[in-house]
């Protein structure tokens, strides 16, 4: 860990020099989505897929007020805490004034409305694999969301980690990868829980380890990982950590009880409160890609 974060202190100061140019941040251009008619249906699976609620509720919220996404949950890492912001549609402290184009760079390719880069807290390494025309469904559906006058706390994070364009070479390394793992292309299902559980709802970034670089460490994909958070290990979910069916899985993706009926704790707490409300093929997808992730230790 001691050496992660030595790499991550040097590829920053490298970033602040030469790096700055070749990393500068990358939008998504109003033309580029202008064709796409969102599906409000649509954004609103992806809205719950994605989980944007489990970071940018309110903690205490539950029900319809996890739609008031007021920001304030705190994700404590290594790094320092980072504060999810206020994405309500609030003007001036939420996003309520932000084009869609706006919306899904933040989403896709991690950068702000203001042009800097956002720290990967935000899971775009897994949203820029999302299709364009789910993004643009997303943000629509976030326009017809409640505004909230609660202003963005700032994050608490250390020096080299406050310096954004650090993030700019995390990026270059870390980005457009492609699916970490392989499925028959002629298994619709497969394909279908591939890209739920990759692209949108981000398992790999509390089920995946982090190689020296910070990014998921794609040859130990789902195998477990501490726990960002500081306490207890997340845990590894490939049949080499977990010996549950396709039926357990999806069960307990959606009542959050485990075969043995104990329940669900910590922050899958939230990812199961998400995943009751999706349709039940689009669980049982993911359920039978959790099966065809390969066994890793
Ligand atoms: C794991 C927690 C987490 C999840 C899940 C998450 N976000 Fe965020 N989001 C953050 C954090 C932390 C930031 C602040 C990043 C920064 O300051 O660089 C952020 C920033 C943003 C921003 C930029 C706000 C600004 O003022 O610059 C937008 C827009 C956003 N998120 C939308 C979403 C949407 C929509 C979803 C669901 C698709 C989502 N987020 C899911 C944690 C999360
Ligand atoms: C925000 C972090 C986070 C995300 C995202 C996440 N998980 Fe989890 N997951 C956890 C934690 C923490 C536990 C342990 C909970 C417990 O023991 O009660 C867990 C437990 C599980 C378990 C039960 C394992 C066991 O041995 O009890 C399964 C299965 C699982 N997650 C699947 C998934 C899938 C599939 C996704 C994506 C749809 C996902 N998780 C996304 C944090 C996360």
């Amino acid at each position: 860990m001691r050496r992660g974060l030595a790499l991550f202190a040097i590829v920053s100061a490298l970033a602040l020099g030469a790096g700055l140019y070749l990393t500068r941040p990358e939008v998504i251009a109003p033309e580029e989505i202008a064709g796409i008619e969102p599906d409000l249906a649509r954004g609103e699976h992806v809205f719950h897929a994605a989980g944007c609620a489990s970071c940018h509720a309110a903690d205490e919220a539950t029900g319809e007020d996890r739609l008031i996404l007021s920001g304030g949950h705190r994700l404590v890492t290594e790094f320092g805490t980072f504060v999810a912001p206020n994405i309500s549609q609030d003007t001036e402290h939420g996003i309520g004034g932000w084009s869609r184009a706006e919306v899904v760079t933040a989403l896709v390719k991690g950068t702000s409305r203001d042009g800097r880069h956002l720290y990967p807290a935000l899971p775009y390494a897994a949203y820029e694999k999302a299709e364009l025309s789910d993004m643009v469904s997303l943000a629509a559906f976030l326009e017809t969301l409640p505004a909230d006058p609660t202003p963005s706390p700032p994050h608490e994070l250390s020096f080299p980690f406050s310096i954004r364009a650090g993030i700019g070479l995390w990026k270059a390394v870390n980005l457009g990868g492609g699916w970490a793992v392989d499925v028959p292309e002629d298994d619709p299902e497969l394909v279908r829980g591939r890209y739920l559980a990759e692209a949108l709802s981000h398992c790999g970034e509390c089920h995946t380890p982090r190689d020296p670089a910070q990014g998921l460490d794609t040859a130990r994909w789902f195998a477990g990982a501490p726990n960002p958070s500081g306490k207890g290990r997340i845990p590894n979910i490939t049949p080499a950590g977990l010996d549950w069916s396709e039926d357990d899985v999806a069960a307990f993706l959606e009542t959050g009880f485990k075969p043995d009926f104990d329940v669900a704790g910590g922050s899958m707490t939230a990812v199961v409160t998400e995943m009751g409300l999706l349709p039940k093929e689009d669980v049982a997808a993911i359920a039978a890609y959790v099966k065809a992730v390969p066994a890793a230790e």
